[in-house]
């Protein structure tokens, strides 16, 4: 069967149900395309880790500072000076896990600097973005304190560019270490009576990068010497997250993995940083160039799946984790948006969206091969799920990523099924699939800028009892939600039809949709 027909052959086809009937006047433009897909409801790929829909947050900009933090004193409405709109809409979004302090800052960073009554805490100059002047008042306590309340797990990055294995090794006792040692007493004195039971500790970011320049051969070699001491305490275990690649360098996982061969220092996982460059400004791209962007997920999936196998060759008992530490759109970014609102403060339009359900789908259909995803950065910085006006500015608003995570959180702890798409090329309508019982969940993204799609998926043999959909979409790639209009672009509810046994529906171009079917 063709993988595509024309809209009117599709519709002869479909005899009779007229979908077009169903949808608001206006949205779907006569150059469509049908297609067809196969989703095996009993074919189970992996499940769906939450940890796969996590997040990273940096001193960088204003994603901490006058981002996720206003301060005890602010007038921006706080909890215990934590901002208040957005402690509200992560703890909806639910973060699973929560990245920190950086990012390039972390091998900057020497975490005592950051407890301790606030006054006291010395004042550095945050050296890798713009020297900005850094009081420590956003510090580790600070940090639990905001992953507590929008109940997401820690994950700490330790400093090995310029830091000790004992300042690691320090750390976590001072986090972990239920009390009696000097250390666990001062968290104790700190206000904090209970271990903080951090369990991911990065060890370095970038090594080959920001975080010391390092050779794979010398990074593996710090790494077995922090990791020899990087112990477990109070119960809880150190999972420790090693750098990974920059993209799919195969060179760095090979130098990396062949250092450790004989080792028997703990691994947890191996960390990918994979970005998605774009050349326009967050707001004033064409076709082209976001279909050059967005075709770089084509790339972010063959990485997934050579990593992974380099990885499995070396056969390391427990299996080593693969996540992607770094992930989203960078754009290119200069002007006065960076001087008003921070530095890497990146605006998310309809085509971030997209680029938010080509990566989260690429993960459901890879989710045996991941352990963890976080997208760069929570809030200010880059591909963020928040986006405030500015250290002093009251708003708060939900990104379009923001919303497209949200579409993709029925995914969460489902277990992942095969989905047979003819259509493979980068721009191409992108689908994944997860089951629980009788629930089946399937989101598809269409990431042409003006083709429409109208989907028939086949459920395998499987009846459709019945569906809803949600979708978000706009016609405009460079529509976003701003400060004065927030909700611009946000997901609908959006007709799906459950026949027997498949479901159809209508995507326009640039859109994202989630539909939940009841299986019979
Ligand atoms: O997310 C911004 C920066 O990108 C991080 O600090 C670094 O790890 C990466 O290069």
């Amino acid at each position: 069967m063709p993988s595509s027909t024309t809209r009117r052959q599709f519709v002869a086809r479909s005899a009779g149900v007229s979908l077009a009937a169903l949808l608001p006047q206006g949205v779907f433009s006569d150059s469509s395309v049908a297609q067809s897909v196969v989703v095996r409801p009993v074919s189970e790929i992996g499940t769906v880790r939450p940890e796969m829909h996590s997040h990273f947050a940096e001193h960088l900009g204003s994603c901490v500072y006058g981002g996720l933090w206003v301060g005890k004193g602010s007038r921006i409405p706080n909890v215990n000076g934590y901002r208040k709109a957005a402690v509200d809409y992560l703890k909806e979004l639910g973060i699973p896990v929560l990245r920190w302090p950086g990012g390039c800052y972390a091998d900057n960073y020497h975490w005592r600097d950051g407890i301790g009554p606030v006054e006291k805490r010395p004042k550095r100059v945050n050296a890798n973005w713009n020297n900005a002047m850094e009081d420590g008042s956003f510090g580790l306590h600070e940090f639990i304190g905001l992953c507590r309340l929008i109940g997401a797990e820690p994950y700490l990055s330790v400093n090995v560019g310029s830091g000790t294995a004992q300042e690691a090794l320090d750390w976590i006792e001072y986090c972990n270490f239920p009390k009696g040692t000097t250390l666990s007493d001062e968290r104790i004195a700190n206000g904090a009576p209970e271990p903080f039971q951090v369990q991911y500790w990065g060890v370095g970011n970038e090594a080959w990068g920001c975080g010391g320049n390092m050779t794979p051969d010398h990074y593996a070699d710090v790494y077995r010497q922090f990791a020899t001491y990087m112990k477990s305490f109070g119960g809880t275990r150190s999972f420790l997250v090693a750098c990974g690649p920059s993209g799919n360098n195969t060179q760095w996982t090979k130098g990396f993995f062949d250092r450790m061969q004989g080792t028997r220092v703990s691994l947890g996982a191996f960390a990918m940083h994979y970005y998605e460059n774009g050349s326009l400004a967050p707001t004033a791209y064409n076709a082209d160039a976001m279909n050059r962007q967005l075709t770089t997920f084509q790339l972010v999936e063959q990485a997934i799946v050579a990593q992974r196998a380099q990885i499995d060759a070396y056969n390391r008992q427990p299996r080593v984790g693969l996540i992607l530490d770094e992930w989203g759109v960078w754009d290119r970014l200069n002007g006065p948006e960076q001087q008003r609102y921070g530095q890497l403060w990146q605006q998310s339009t309809m085509r971030s969206a997209v680029a938010a359900g080509l990566g989260l789908n690429i993960f459901n259909r890879h989710a045996e091969k991941l352990f963890m995803c976080n997208i760069a950065q929570i809030a200010n910085v880059l591909q963020s799920v928040l986006l405030t006006d500015g250290p002093q500015g009251e708003h708060c608003i939900r990104t379009t990523t923001y919303h497209a995570f949200a579409l993709f959180k029925a995914h969460r702890s489902k277990m992942a099924v095969k989905v047979e798409n003819a259509a493979t090329g980068p721009l191409d309508l992108s689908v994944s699939a997860s089951k629980s019982g009788v629930e089946l969940i399937v989101s598809l993204v269409n990431p042409k800028a003006d083709t429409d799609v109208r989907v028939e998926c086949s459920l395998d043999g499987k009846t459709a009892k019945s569906a809803s959909a949600r979708i978000l979409h706009h016609k405009d790639l460079n529509a976003a939600n701003t400060f004065e209009s927030p909700d611009t672009i946000v997901p609908v509810a959006h007709p799906v039809q459950a026949a027997g046994s498949s479901i159809r529906l209508d995507l326009p171009a640039l859109s994202v949709a989630t539909v939940a079917v009841q299986l019979g």
